[in-house]
Formats: structure tokens, C-alpha cells, sequence
């Protein structure tokens, strides 16, 4: 009987050692020590059919045993409970003399900083920034421009409409001359940068959304070289102090006379290349005196009030800049694009 005794204590100190977590320390518990079928328990109920010069013997070393192993067991208990607090601290743990990670910095858009670089040279002249809704009514993005709903050069702006003949995603920024003159009594000075909108087939050198910036400039005296002058000098420092503008005569509903305004190519200087199809120069928008009837349209007496306006697209802008010949990179929001600039 004692021999038993003593080979279950082999065996359940053994099997403790063995048991590396809690889960295994509660089975082991029961196996042993449990009121139900615990070993030990078991030869602690049984004592009373062990004879009678026996069983004090081996009550007394079951007893001695039993208290033993709870010890043990509650030593092996605080032991792993110590190695996890250890080992949960030792992955928590923070190297404070580590370097920082940086966090990687945001820029503006080459569209953005094109637009903000021009606005800057017009400030300059005296012109304000200001802003005008996309969405847009038919009166001012055609209306109110000298252009009547049978007007042939609506066909020039495929539209997208939100309420058709009514509401539409604007597809210049013209209507803005008619906004600011309404609000504003001459003289006038505004550039009016922004998105504009055509239902067009995408490609290398066209989207349906881009930007342009409108000029206007209303004043008693205003003519076509105060056009020249201001675009030359917007082209200066915009480009090359030595690029010339040129005006090739156009049509526009709301100006007139109208033209196209084409700068020195930046690529070759003149020379001719592929950018400029071999002609020296690149068109970069469009120009002209404000027509009579839009002034009239606004309550600006003609008689008194004259002045220019031009719209300048500045996707062409920026890729002459910075020398980019797919203007869908603009749009794609990639950032082994965007993080050049
Ligand atoms: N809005 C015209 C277009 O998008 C460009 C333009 C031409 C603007 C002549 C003007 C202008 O202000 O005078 O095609």
C-alpha cells in the first residue's frame, strides 16, 4: 500500500512538472487531487478498509502527500502565472531609443499648384480670385454668353445635363464673367479658376472634366493690347521671359473680335517639335472683347463700359510645365504620379 502511495507521488510530481498551463494544471488537479475521482482521494476513502495497524501509517502519509501536491500545485500555479506576466511584458516592451517613423508628406497637385501660380501672376495685375458653382444654369453657361438654346456652338461642348434645357454640369467657366458683372459695378478684375465639364471621349490630351481660368477685365478705355499685355506677361512668368504670344483670329459667341491665343512652344522654343506639330506654337485657350450684348446682358451700358475676357485651359498648361503628354495621369490619383511634384 505505501509503495503504491509513493509511486503515485512519482507520478503526479512528474506529471506536474509536464503541465505548462492552466488548462493542464486544472486537469491535473482533478486527476489527483479531485473530490470526485482523484487518486489521492480515492486512497483517502478507501483508509477504512485498510486493516487496522495499517491504516494510520498510510493515513498519514496519504495526508502528508496531499498536502505536498497542493503545494506544489499552488507553486507551479504562481510560477506559470509569473513567466506569462514576464513573457507579455517582454512583447509589449518599447525600444524609446528607436528612431521615429516618419509620416509620409502630402503635397498639392500639379493641377493645383499650376492653377495657384497663375492666379498669383494675375494678382499681381490686380486681378481677384474668386469661384463659381459647377453645376450651373443654362442662362449663364449659355444664355446669358450670346449663346441661344439653337446655337451652333453649343455642338462645341457636348453637355452633361442634370435637368436637359435647364441645369448642367458647367462646360466653361464663362458664366462666370456674367456672375461677377452682375454682383460688381465696373472696373473689374477677376480670374475664375475651376473644373468644367464635356461629355467627351477620353484620351492622351482629353477628359471630361479638366480646368480652365477665365479672364475678365471691364474698364472705360480697355482694348486689345491691354489683352496682349496681360497674357504676355502671365506667359512670361508662367513659361520663359522670352515667349511671345500670339493671336490667331477666332469666334466665340460672347467676345468679339475673338482669337486664339497660342504662346511660344516651351519644348523647342520655336524651333518646332512634336509638342507643337512642327509650328512653334501651342494654343493654350481662347480670347477676345467682351461682346456688346453680354455687357448689355448685365446692364452694362456698351456705350461706356468695355473690356476683354479669356478662358485658358490649364491641363495644357501644366504638362507643358512640367513636360507630361497623357492628361489622364491628372485624374488617376497615382501616387508614383503625383508625389513628383
Ligand atoms: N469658354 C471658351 C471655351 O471653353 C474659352 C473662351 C474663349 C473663354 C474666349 C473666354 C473667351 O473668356 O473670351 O471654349
Amino acid at each position: 500500500m505505501l509503495d503504491q502511495l509513493e509511486a503515485l507521488r512519482q507520478k503526479a510530481v512528474a506529471d506536474l512538472e509536464a503541465s505548462g498551463d492552466t488548462a493542464a494544471l486544472n486537469a491535473w488537479n482533478a486527476t489527483y487531487l479531485g473530490r470526485q475521482d482523484g487518486a489521492l482521494t480515492a486512497i483517502l476513502r478507501g483508509l477504512k478498509d485498510v486493516p487496522g495497524d495499517q491504516r494510520k501509517i498510510v493515513g498519514q502519509r496519504a495526508n502528508a502527500i496531499k498536502v505536498e501536491l497542493e503545494e506544489l500545485l499552488a507553486a507551479r500555479r504562481s510560477a506559470l502565472a509569473a513567466g506569462e506576466l514576464a513573457r507579455a511584458l517582454q512583447a509589449e516592451r518599447i525600444d524609446v531609443t528607436l528612431p521615429g517613423r516618419a509620416e509620409p508628406r502630402g503635397g498639392l497637385h500639379p493641377i493645383t499648384q499650376t492653377i495657384r501660380d497663375i492666379c498669383a501672376v494675375f494678382a499681381e495685375m490686380g486681378f481677384h480670385t474668386v469661384e463659381g458653382p459647377e453645376v450651373e444654369t443654362d442662362y449663364y453657361n449659355f444664355q446669358a454668353l450670346n449663346i441661344p438654346a439653337d446655337h451652333p456652338a453649343r455642338d462645341m461642348q457636348d453637355t452633361f445635363w442634370i435637368v436637359p434645357g435647364q441645369l448642367l454640369l458647367r462646360t466653361q467657366t464663362s458664366p462666370n464673367q456674367i456672375r461677377i458683372m452682375e454682383q460688381t459695378r465696373p472696373p473689374v478684375r477677376a480670374v475664375v479658376p475651376g473644373k468644367v465639364y464635356r461629355n467627351e471621349a477620353t484620351d492622351a490630351t482629353h477628359e471630361a472634366m479638366f480646368h480652365q481660368i477665365e479672364g475678365l477685365l471691364i474698364d472705360k478705355t480697355t482694348t486689345m493690347r491691354d489683352l496682349r499685355g496681360c497674357l504676355e506677361r502671365f506667359a512670361h512668368a508662367i513659361f520663359d521671359p522670352a515667349s511671345k504670344v500670339r493671336f490667331r483670329p477666332s469666334y466665340f459667341p460672347f467676345t468679339e473680335p475673338s482669337a486664339e491665343v497660342d504662346v511660344t512652344c516651351i519644348v523647342c522654343r520655336g524651333a518646332g517639335c512634336r509638342v507643337c506639330k512642327y509650328s512653334g506654337w501651342v494654343e493654350i485657350g481662347g480670347s477676345g472683347m467682351v461682346h456688346p450684348q453680354v455687357l448689355r446682358n448685365v446692364n452694362y451700358d456698351p456705350a461706356v463700359y468695355r473690356g476683354f475676357a479669356f478662358g485658358i485651359g490649364v491641363e495644357r498648361i501644366a504638362m507643358m510645365r512640367y513636360g507630361i503628354n497623357e492628361i489622364r495621369l491628372f485624374s488617376q490619383n497615382d501616387l508614383r504620379f503625383l508625389s513628383q511634384f
